[in-house]
């Protein structure tokens, strides 16, 4: 039998750590023969209410669950894991300035990244899901200088499955048969969904989403804005955020990342940026990668012939039109200026 992996979630009494650590439990993260041990962190608010997500986790009895640690003590919570889902934060209130949001999460993310690093197992793999993701991810880093960037990580899974569920309503077709959309830079509104690579398994083989579509101006316009704008719609209808969908798409990012993607299929994280397209280095970015023996790699080409020959024009890489340059560059733009204001934060 598995050694059991040790899986941290920080804000596990909140919405998505109670959609998710059931998930996790189950085996939906790290598969059905993996034994998992749970580590819950919140903070002393919260302990009672974390208390009874432990309750509920004897009661479900999951035969994958080999024991639940449920504390408000960082240290504790860190000891020994494999895996960090970073849930926890700090929200922003209403009349609060960004930069009053930002500082809080940036000393949430600080201390947690030393935590992490002096008491997590080696090679821990990190999963930031709380807002703003990319920049608590990157100050995480930052401040974990010993765990090797490619294991910090922030989700963006969301909302390439949130693409792939756009394409398939609209296509009437299973969300199983499209793959390969791509959303690129920062998990906010600036983020780029990008369908111009993605594709649709048919009786006839694979046809290009845009093909099929056959509609440039509402995959130009209402896609990208109806994924951009998902989270706030689902908060309007359920006056909560996204948790199960969150959950789900978090065990998905770690699934894919530990076990593989399948052949000549790629899915969206955001990772520490190695200049790749074009993006500056040294933010956390969401690019396509894909995941083989537990790490990721970003999609640099796509090899067949016509992409190869666009490919030629733009230095290297998945084939980047005008319209997508723009909007790269432009959720680039706001992960700078995120990346500034955490920094004057520090001071
Ligand atoms: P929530 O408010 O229900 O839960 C957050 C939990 O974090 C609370 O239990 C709180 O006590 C805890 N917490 C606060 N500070 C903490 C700290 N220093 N250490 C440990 N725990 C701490 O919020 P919800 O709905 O579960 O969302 C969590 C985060 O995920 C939010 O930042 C939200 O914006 C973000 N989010 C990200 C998504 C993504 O795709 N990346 C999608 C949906 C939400």
């Amino acid at each position: 039998a598995k050694e059991p992996a040790r899986v941290l979630v920080t804000g596990a009494a909140g919405q998505i750590g109670y959609a998710l650590v059931p998930m996790i439990a189950r085996g939906v993260m790290l598969g059905p023969d993996q034994p998992v041990i749970l580590h819950m962190l919140d903070i002393p608010p919260a302990a009672e209410a974390l208390n009874g997500v432990k309750m509920e986790l004897v009661d479900a009895a999951f035969p994958l669950l080999k024991g639940v640690v449920a504390t408000t003590d960082v240290v504790e919570a860190c000891t020994g894991v494999n895996i960090a889902v970073m849930v926890g934060g700090f929200p922003r209130k209403e009349g609060m300035e960004r930069k009053d949001v930002m500082s809080k999460n940036v000393s949430i993310y600080k201390s947690q990244a030393s935590a992490l690093e002096k008491h997590a197992a080696a090679n821990c793999k990190v999963l930031v899901v709380a807002n703003p993701a990319n920049t608590n991810a990157l100050i995480l880093k930052e401040f974990a200088p010993s765990i090797p960037e490619k294991n910090i990580t922030c989700l963006t899974r969301l909302d390439h499955n949130r693409a792939l569920g756009q394409i398939s309503e609209r296509l009437n077709v299973q969300v199983s048969d499209v793959k390969n959309v791509i959303i690129w830079g920062n998990h906010s509104s600036t983020q780029y969904p990008d369908v111009n690579h993605a594709t649709v398994k048919t009786p006839a083989g694979e046809k290009p989403v845009r093909e099929l579509v056959k509609d440039d101006a509402w995959l130009n316009a209402e896609f990208i804005t109806t994924v951009q704008q998902r989270g706030a719609a689902i908060i309007k209808a359920r006056k909560l955020s996204s948790a199960l969908s969150a959950a789900s798409s978090a065990c998905d990012h770690i699934h894919d990342w530990v076990l593989g993607t399948p052949e000549g299929t790629w899915v969206s994280m955001g990772v520490y940026s190695d200049g790749s397209y074009n993006v500056p280095a040294g933010l956390i970015y969401s690019f396509p990668v894909t995941c083989q023996n537990g790490e990721w790699k970003i999609v640099q080409a796509f090899m067949d012939d016509y992409n190869c020959f666009m490919a030629s024009f733009c230095d290297s890489g998945l084939s980047i039109d005008e319209f997508s340059r723009k909007k790269l560059d432009l959720t680039a733009d706001e992960l700078s200026e995120e990346k500034a204001l955490a920094y004057s934060c520090l001071t």
